[in-house]
Order: C-alpha cells, then structure tokens, then sequence
C-alpha cells in the first residue's frame, strides 16, 4: 500500500477526519458494540469555526468510519465540547418506549452574546439519540445549565454516581473546574469547586474529566483537566490529580500538577463512556499553537491512538499510567526481533523498512546506563529522535530537523520528559504512524506525543548510542494500515 499521493502526511490507523477541521474528541461512548466518537468539527473549513460535533464509529477503536454530522449549530450558538451518557434507567425522561436515550450533555457557545460582550455566553445544553447514536435531536427546553456569569464555563463531562444515585458534572469554570449533580440530568445543583488552590495555570481550564480507577484493591479518583497555554512543553497540554471523591468534593492526596503526557501533541483527552472495567482514553493529537497551521490539507489533525489508563504507586505517590489498547494487535505484521546485543554507535534496524511508510510499533528494553536514542530518517535528511538522556534522567523526542516546521517557529525543537521510574531498566513502546509519534516509557508512567512532517516518508531506523547500550529486548512489529486506502 502507499499512502494518497496528494495526502502524504495523512495518518494510515488514527482517526482522521475525510476533510475538514477537527479538534477535541466529544461524546465519547460505547454502546451496543460501537465505539461513538464525536468531535469538534468545523465542516467547511479546514481552520476552527462555527463547531458542530462530527461522529465516526468504530467496533475495534481501530478501524474507524466516519458518521454523518450528529449535531449543527442552532439558535443557542455552537456546539462545543461535551459527553455523551447511556441513559439506561431514563432518568431524564427522554426515551421512549422502552428505549433508553443517549444523552449528550455539550456546551452551546453564544457568538452573538460574546460580540456583546457578555459574560454568559456558554452554557450546558442538551441533546438525545434514540436509535443508538445515529441521530439526534435537541432538548426542548436548552440550556439546561444556564451561565451564572463565568466568561469560561465550559466542556461538561458527566459520568453517573452509583453510590448516591445521581449524575455528576464535571465543568470547567475558568481557572477551576465546578462539579454538580442531577437525579435527571436536566435540573443540576452546584457541589462544589476544585482548582483554584491547585496545580497549574498557566492558561485557561478545560475539558475536565472525572473517573475512578482501581489498583491492588485501592480505588482512587482521577480527575483530567486540560490546559491552554500553560503545557510543561508549551502550548495545551492534559494535567490530572489523583485524590478522593465523595459525590460532592474532590480532595487530591497532592495539589501538584502531574500531565498525562508530556509531549506537545495530545491535548482535551478524555475517557470514553461505558467501557465496563477498563479506563480507555484519547485525544486531539495536535496543539491550539499550531493545530491550525499544520501543513495538511484536506484535513486538519487526528486523535492519539486510545490508550488504557491505570493507577500506579511509586513510594508514596499516585501516577496515571497510560498504554496503547490491546486492540491494536489487529494491526500487526512481521516482526523483527534483537536480544541482548550490545550497541554503539548506530545500528540500523532493518533494511527491510525501505519502501514502507513508517507504520510500527517498537518495543525495546534497555539498561538505563547511558543515553541512547530511536532514529527515525528518511533519504532527504529528515530526522526524528526519540531518547533518553541519561544525564538529565529525561525522555525526549527531537524534531529539530523533522521536515516541514517553519509553519510555525518553535515548531522544530527538542521537547522533554521526566524519567519517574527509577527501574535500572528502561522499558519504551515507541508507535509510528506516517506523520506522528507515541513514546510510551515504563510501562506508560512517562508519556509523550509528537506529531511531525516528513518531506518523504520516513523509511530508516536505527538505535544510536554513543558510549554503547545494552539492549535486552528488542521488538520491532510492521503496523498494517486501518483506513480504506483510496
Ligand atoms: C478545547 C476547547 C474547549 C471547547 C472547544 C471549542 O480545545 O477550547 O474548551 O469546548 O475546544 O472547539
């Protein structure tokens, strides 16, 4: 296969839209065997605009396929972010006929009002599916969450309650995110505010997310918020806490800014509804620096690979840890392998990878003793790095001499993450698809995404390492695309 002359940098198994800008995934939710993803989507244009929420659908989250438009903008204003819950017991009344509706909670963004310069000019409306997500109609009686006078009141993200009986909200509010709780997720009570005390804010709050996860019999709460500007690389970036929640206050064991990924190209990730036991996340894998400035055309961005959250403790403290889903297996091709086989200086993979596209996954163990990086080139001297400097203890991916980057300054730079293990060895997942970058270190305790644009497609890997490394495993997997290739 080759990817579309006219497309080269057009991801071959990440949801990309077919044109058009997208940007946050929305309403994320798995019902009857589909995975729903909704997203910010701007259908004319391939820079942000007038939001409706596009919808592609997926058995696998790998294989996806693009939905008609699930919601237009209407008198009340845009359609911003939001969730999408399974209303099982029709608390809110809007199913019908023993049909349980899926409800959409989103925000409506008031354009007229914000010229105005009011300050009300978001609020929290409603819409509901009855045939499973196909289409959907808007609540009667919208907003059902009226702006008591917050310019940034945005992005609810709502998840049901078990122990009180009741839907909770998670809003971003400004520089805080405000929870409130609904018995029919129509009439909604203020609970209580968390944040402002808290972590970073370096820009405005957004896109909050709020879910337990359990780990060796421990359940904590997680609570996702989302930042712009104000990343630990620039830009937007995801922050969480790890605390307690009790239906109405959240209380994090540390006010301390941790971030779901360090890289600079995942950003308002959150968990997609109803998936049972297991956490499953994703996000716009582009940045508000530059996202509508990337050299793609006909479309604009596409989402992370879903990941599996989990919880995990290093001395006293609670991390977020994040892998790509086990569903990606489907995707896998030959393999090359390597076992403990010392290197220095550089050593190509695989001559085999000519004429590919880039499409992999590498997973490599190593003794953390000295640096050592994944090259990634192709014949026009395009280069991305992905490493670990020993001295500094960080990850880094190094787009420096990546390709195009002049789009936007700061764009080819050398971007870092902290190591938070303190294993001896160095464990990284490293997934490439054409025009972008997972690295996935220690089991998914450091993470980092990075998007890049290649002047041909990358087709050579190596493993440098200067003053040697020891490898103890090494497995490269060729990934077969999952779009319909045209
Ligand atoms: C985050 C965001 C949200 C908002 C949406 C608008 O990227 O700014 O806060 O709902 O995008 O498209």
């Amino acid at each position: 296969y080759s990817v579309a002359q006219n497309e080269p940098h057009r991801p071959q198994f990440h949801f990309s839209p077919n044109k058009h800008w997208m940007n946050d995934p929305n309403g994320m939710v798995y019902y009857k065997g589909t995975y729903h993803l909704f997203f910010q989507h701007y259908p004319d244009g391939t820079t942000w605009g007038p939001m409706h929420w596009g919808h592609a659908t997926s058995a696998d989250l790998v294989h996806w396929t693009e939905q008609p438009i699930a919601l237009y903008p209407d008198s009340l204003g845009y359609i911003f972010s939001g969730s999408v819950v399974v209303d099982k017991d029709n608390t809110s009344g809007l199913g019908k006929n023993g049909v349980s509706p899926l409800v959409a909670i989103f925000t409506h963004h008031n354009p007229d009002l914000e010229k105005q310069k009011s300050d009300k000019y978001q609020y929290q409306s409603l819409a509901y599916s009855l045939d499973e997500g196909k289409t959907w109609k808007k609540y009667e009686n919208n907003p059902v969450l009226p702006n008591p006078g917050i310019t940034d009141f945005r992005d609810p993200k709502v998840r049901w309650y078990e122990p009180q009986q009741k839907w909770i909200m998670s809003l971003a509010t400004k520089d805080r995110i405000t929870f409130y709780s609904s018995p029919n997720l129509k009439n909604w009570t203020k609970e209580s505010e968390f944040g402002q005390d808290a972590g970073s804010h370096g820009g405005v709050w957004e896109c909050p997310d709020l879910f337990p996860l359990t780990a060796n019999g421990k359940t904590a709460w997680v609570l996702l918020v989302s930042i712009n500007p104000g990343g630990p690389n620039e830009g937007s970036a995801t922050q969480y806490f790890i605390g307690d929640f009790d239906g109405k206050t959240f209380k994090p064991y540390s006010k301390e800014t941790k971030w779901i990924d360090y890289g600079t190209d995942n950003y308002a990730g959150v968990t997609i509804a109803n998936t049972n036991e297991r956490t499953l996340f994703l996000g716009w894998m582009s940045n508000w620096l530059y996202g509508e400035k990337v050299p793609t055309s006909p479309w604009r961005s596409a989402m992370t690979v879903p990941r599996e959250l989990g919880l995990t403790q290093i001395k006293k403290d609670w991390f977020l840890t994040s892998v790509p889903v086990k569903e990606l297996n489907v995707l896998k091709g030959e393999s090359i392998s390597l076992k403990k086989e010392n290197i220095k200086g550089g050593r190509p993979l695989t001559s085999k990878l000519k004429n590919e596209s880039g499409l992999f996954k590498l997973d490599v163990s190593a003794q953390n003793t000295n640096d050592f990086s994944i090259v990634l080139a192709n014949d026009r001297g395009n280069e991305v790095i992905i490493g670990y400097d020993k001295a500094s203890n960080v990850y880094y991916i190094d787009r420096t001499h990546s390709g195009q980057t002049n789009f936007r300054e700061g764009f080819g730079k050398r971007y870092t993450a902290p190591r938070l293990s303190a294993d001896q060895i160095i464990s990284l997942t490293v997934i490439v698809d054409v025009a972008s970058v997972e690295l996935f270190a220690d089991n998914g305790l450091t993470v980092m995404t990075g998007i890049f644009f290649p002047e041909q497609p990358m087709s050579q890997l190596y493993i440098k390492s200067a003053k040697g490394i020891f490898i103890e495993n090494l497995l490269y997997t060729k990934l077969k695309p999952s779009v319909k290739q045209p």
